[in-house]
């Protein structure tokens, strides 16, 4: 069996990954949100390999990302004014957008969608990459599916293997959480997953208005109930009164619990949710590692950003 190179990323090894992606390869690379795992974009046998590694649904569509502005008119077939106001104000940056696609993006990018997902990565190493690959690289993020988002390369190689045929290590990601999806649909705007850019920092920027989607589910395939889930049984509580296995691990807000537990951990002392939001998917791959059976896990505050953590941590606490 091949074993999958994990290499820093510099000049010389993002050089070699965009060789590989030139050649039909799949390589996992570091973005400002969480690794990928990508293709080149026009070519679905590539494509079809993301799927196949991933264990992903074929019904479950791909973000398309690209380096320059120019890319998008490699996928998107018309540019409403408002959401290229959008662009303009966040990319690069963790917000993917939702177009009509090109005839030539092939299907099994969009899962069979007449939209195609693009985005724009905020990380030079990713950008290289994607300009060296001398097309846009679709990629979902580099987990098997409905585990945990990985933020470092190491969660890339344990969850996926030998599956990439290169993994770029670029360190922990800044933001530790995806980014956030819009999409515009008759003459509204709609937020399809919260992510890393708030909808009041889209609404403060673009003066734009943007709704909740009444039906999230069908708008973005993805956004499945079980989701970003550790091995472990997770339990969302207030406080620690609700936890009562001191064999658990409690990951608090802000404020450690009194009792003891067998590993604690606090997203941010600071109460602060971009170090929260941070922390939150690479305490579920250090907990994975260390074996824990149960995590008792505290919200982050309704408001910004944190509306993206709680997401991901009801998904990651359903069962099915
Ligand atoms: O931050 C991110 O977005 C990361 C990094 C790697 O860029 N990518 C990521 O990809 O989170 P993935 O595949 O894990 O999530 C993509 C989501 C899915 O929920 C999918 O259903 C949705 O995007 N999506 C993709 N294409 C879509 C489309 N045409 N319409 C609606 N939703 C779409
Ligand atoms: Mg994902």
């Amino acid at each position: 069996m091949k074993k999958t190179n994990v290499v820093k990323a510099n000049k010389s090894s993002i050089l070699k990954a965009a060789k590989i992606l030139r050649n039909g390869g799949v390589v996992s690379f570091p973005t400002e949100t969480v690794y990928g795992l990508g293709a080149c974009v026009f070519n679905p046998k590539a494509v079809a390999r993301i799927f196949e590694i991933k264990k992903r649904p074929a019904f479950d569509p791909l973000i398309v990302h690209i380096a320059q502005k120019k890319q998008l008119y490699l996928l998107a077939e018309k540019l409403p004014k408002k959401i290229i106001k959008i662009a303009d104000k966040f990319w690069p940056g963790p917000l993917t957008l939702i177009f009509e696609k090109k005839k030539s993006v092939p299907d099994i990018v969009t899962a069979g969608l007449k939209t195609v997902a693009v985005r724009m990565p905020d990380c030079e190493i990713a950008t290289k990459l994607i300009k060296l690959a001398g097309q846009p690289i679709a990629a979902p993020s580099a987990n098997s599916f409905s585990r945990t988002s990985p933020v470092r390369a190491e969660h890339v190689r344990k969850q996926l293997k030998d599956g990439p045929d290169m993994i770029l290590d670029g360190g922990k990601t800044r933001k530790g959480i995806e980014s956030t999806i819009v999409k515009f649909e008759k003459g509204n705007l709609y937020v399809l997953r919260q992510g890393a850019v708030t909808v009041e920092d889209i609404e403060k920027k673009t003066g734009f208005k943007i709704l909740k989607s009444a039906n999230s589910k069908i708008l973005s395939p993805g956004m499945l109930k079980k989701h970003y889930s550790p091995k472990a049984k997770v339990i969302v509580v207030k406080n620690e009164r609700e936890a009562q296995d001191n064999n658990a691990a409690y990951v608090a807000f802000k404020n450690a619990p009194k009792k003891k537990f067998k590993i604690v951990k606090v997203l941010s002392l600071k109460g602060c949710l971009e170090e929260a939001a941070s922390n939150l998917f690479d305490f579920f791959h250090e907990l994975e590692k260390k074996r824990i059976g149960k995590i008792y896990i505290e919200k982050a505050p309704c408001t910004g950003l944190g509306l993206a953590i709680n997401d991901r941590i009801k998904r990651a606490a359903a069962r099915k």
